[in-house]
């Protein structure tokens, strides 16, 4: 089977294709074909060996896949065999063949692609653990998405507009305010003018925002910040402008807001039983057509080190998932 690894931090570039032995799966596990991976700014940082933890060389990049059971481990249920699965795979993704554990593979909705699928269990999951969970959104409350036109933003317009939410989508270029807008949000604007904030004001009139949905940190962080409403809380998604900032402690004292960690992955690795209840209630939303996953693009195998190059240089739009079928 063909793959992609990392034999030495670095450039996108360095990766290889592969062709590696098949596999065959272990006691508990099943082995899918893979149809789509998705992939994220993490995969790309982790190439690079500059995110928090360190992969062993060499490794598959990637961490979560569409596709379907083709072999069943010991102890797996036959029924499993042949079903369509998304499933989050921390050994890799960019294979054709894949070892999972069945307990982690989540059936795709009859009415999902396996694209949107491949895309969906980081950043919607995310998104609704920040939103319900962290940020206690309620129907008819006004937030601000940060780096709203990159995957984990554009699930968090979705998955906003589904609670009911009024959302404003914060991105550089015209390109990517044009693809949020067409991802959900009702207003866009442009925070690489410094004075970003004042375009705030014809949107939300004198009121603020409730909540700030931030995977972007740098100095966009404390701007939005101070953006906040009386009792609004800021979301900590992450930090793809690569700067960690640091907001004044006054600032959540005279504004009677909170900030507040969103770290999905800490979280269901603590209790693992409580992405149950999100992954249900988002894969339902799928089935009723309430939430809108699909990717803008997909692109084969052979093109993932440009996909990664993309969302380092901070390019891409929307979630890049990588297809393994014609
Ligand atoms: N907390 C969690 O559980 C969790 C889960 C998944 C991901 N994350 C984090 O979420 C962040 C976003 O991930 P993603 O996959 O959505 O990435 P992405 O698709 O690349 O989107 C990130 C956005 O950040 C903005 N940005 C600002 N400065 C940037 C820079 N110097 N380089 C790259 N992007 C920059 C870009 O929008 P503009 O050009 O419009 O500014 C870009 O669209 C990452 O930091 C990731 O670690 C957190």
């Amino acid at each position: 089977m063909k793959a992609i690894r990392c034999h030495a931090y670095g450039a996108p570039s360095s990766l290889t294709l592969e062709e590696l032995p098949d596999l065959a799966p272990r006691a508990g596990e099943v082995v899918i074909e893979t149809e789509a991976a998705g992939l994220g700014y993490v995969d790309a940082l982790l190439i690079a060996g500059r995110y928090q933890v360190k992969t062993p060389l060499p490794f598959v990049p990637g961490s979560e896949v569409a596709g379907r059971v083709v072999a069943l481990g010991e102890g797996v249920p036959e029924k499993m065999m042949g079903t369509r699965v998304m499933a989050l795979s921390p050994r890799g993704a960019l294979a054709e063949k894949l070892a999972l554990p069945a307990m982690g593979c989540i059936p795709v909705p009859a009415n999902m692609s396996a694209e949107a699928a491949a895309g969906f269990i980081v950043s919607y999951c995310t998104a609704l653990y920040g939103f319900a969970d962290c940020g206690h959104l309620r129907e008819g409350e006004t937030v601000l998405v940060l780096g709203a036109a990159g995957g984990v933003g554009m699930a968090a317009i979705d998955v906003a507009k589904a609670m009911g939410a009024k959302v404003i989508a914060a991105a550089s270029t015209d390109e990517k305010r044009k693809a949020a807008l067409a991802a959900g949000a009702d207003f866009a604007l442009d925070y690489s003018d410094p004075e970003w904030r004042k375009q705030l004001e014809p949107i939300t009139g004198r009121r603020d925002v409730d909540l700030v949905y931030d995977p972007v940190g740098g100095d966009f962080s404390e701007a939005a910040f101070r953006s906040l409403a009386p009792g609004g809380r800021h979301l900590v998604v992450g930090f793809a402008a690569g700067d960690i900032p640091r907001i004044p402690l006054n600032l959540p004292l005279l504004k009677r807001a909170s900030i507040v960690g969103v770290d999905w992955g800490g979280h269901i690795r603590a209790n693992p039983a409580s992405n149950i209840p999100l992954m249900q209630k988002l894969t339902e939303w799928v089935t009723a057509g309430k939430i809108h996953p699909e990717p803008a693009a997909s692109f084969p195998l052979a093109e993932a080190p440009a996909v990664l190059q993309r969302l380092l240089d901070r390019e891409s739009i929307g979630k890049p998932v990588i297809r393994f079928r014609a």
